[in-house]
């Protein structure tokens, strides 16, 4: 708990802003700016000699399990943002559009053209929500590394949280994350999302193959520790086609995110790097989803429904103004 202050202290330091916009107008006065690195480097200080007395619950864990997910490739390529890597699967969920009207906010206008622009078929009277099943990994910014953590949660793409009927945003009301994490935990409240505290299984990865079936299927499953309040559990196995394109992926999964539409998140999803290309690869997987989190009123399972498996790395800006976002297209 003291490491978690102190590195909410660090993080949130004001030292941190002048080396990141260190605006030419900007006058600083040299002693204040001292004042300010010398605080900095003592709480640093103090966030290592701490670490050595008090350990994070992750730490114990990684005692009994080892992930196998492999480093962050663009750590060094981008040392002043946050970086990390993304392991999972990502699942495209058809839903009525009714249902998906009946749960998502009324102001925010569903942008059918925009998903329909890139996958034609999609079933009639049909919107895509989507789970991402992920661990987070060797998450870390100004060469400063947090403890790997998990999460998954229904997120609903391609709405119009601007009125201009053009720009599509994601919004991801409801998270569970691995309980005792207090910085992704808090970090997710932050933009308004209503967090689960839970456990994994597994625990440190992205998901683990099942030994009585074939080499390909896998799960995950979490549990929220409140017994009863929030559960996700899924079973993929791959599969040669897949009726979505990789660029609808893409698309979505790269659209600026929120849950109470004060700040956005723009996690920048890159599908380029060694974690992603060859040898690694993105597996399509077909399989079943059982849920149960709000904003569904009651348990729902999905059988059959199609996703990707794969490793992306990622970067991450957070709770940034979703107006910054009017007409951005994310990338490719
Ligand atoms: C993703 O996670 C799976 C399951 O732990 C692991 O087998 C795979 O190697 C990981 N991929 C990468 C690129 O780290
Ligand atoms: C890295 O962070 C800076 C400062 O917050 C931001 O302006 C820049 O766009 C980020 N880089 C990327 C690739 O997102
Ligand atoms: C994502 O899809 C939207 C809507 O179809 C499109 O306008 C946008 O250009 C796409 N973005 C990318 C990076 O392809
Ligand atoms: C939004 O844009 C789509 C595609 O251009 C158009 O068909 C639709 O009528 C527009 N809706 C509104 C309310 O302007
Ligand atoms: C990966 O894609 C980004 C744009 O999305 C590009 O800037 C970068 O050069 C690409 N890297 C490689 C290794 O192709």
């Amino acid at each position: 708990m003291l490491s978690t202050c102190l590195d909410l202290a660090l993080l949130c330091h004001p030292v941190l802003a002048f080396v990141t916009m260190s605006r030419p107008k900007m006058q600083v006065p040299g002693s204040r700016l001292q004042y300010f690195l010398v605080s900095f480097l003592s709480i640093l200080a103090l966030r290592y000699a701490s670490s050595t007395y008090f350990a994070y619950p992750n730490e114990i864990i990684s005692g009994v399990c080892q992930t196998h997910d492999q480093p962050n490739p663009i750590a060094a390529l981008f040392p002043n943002n946050a970086t990390g890597t993304l392991n999972g699967t990502v699942v495209i969920i058809p839903i009525s559009l009714e249902l998906a009207r009946s749960i998502i906010p009324s102001q925010y206008r569903i942008l059918e053209h925009a998903y329909r622009d890139l996958v034609p078929s999609f079933p009639e009277g049909m919107y895509p929500a989507v789970l991402q099943a992920l661990h987070d990994h060797e998450v870390q910014a100004f060469g400063y590394k947090i403890p790997d953590f998990s999460r998954a949660g229904i997120e609903f793409p391609f709405l119009d949280l601007l009125g201009d009927n053009t720009t599509s945003f994601k919004w991801a009301p409801s998270l569970l994350m691995s309980a005792g994490h207090e910085i992704a935990l808090k970090g997710a409240m932050d933009y308004g999302t209503n967090v689960f505290a839970s456990v994994f299984d597994p625990p440190c990865d992205a998901y683990q193959s099942t030994p009585s079936k074939d080499a390909s299927t896998a799960y995950y499953s979490a549990k929220s520790s409140e017994v009863g309040a929030a559960s996700v559990s899924t079973l993929f196995s791959s599969t040669q086609d897949s009726p979505f394109p990789l660029s609808f992926f893409k698309n979505f999964t790269n659209q600026p995110t929120f849950a109470d539409g004060k700040t956005c998140d723009n996690m920048i999803r890159l599908y380029n790097t060694s974690v992603t290309t060859s040898p690694n690869q993105i597996e399509t997987v077909r399989g079943s989803v059982k849920v149960n989190i709000p904003p569904f009123s009651d348990e729902q399972e999905w059988k059959g429904v199609y996703g990707l498996r794969m490793d992306t790395a990622f970067i991450e800006n957070n709770y940034l103004p979703c107006e910054d976002f009017r007409g951005y297209s994310g990338r490719d």
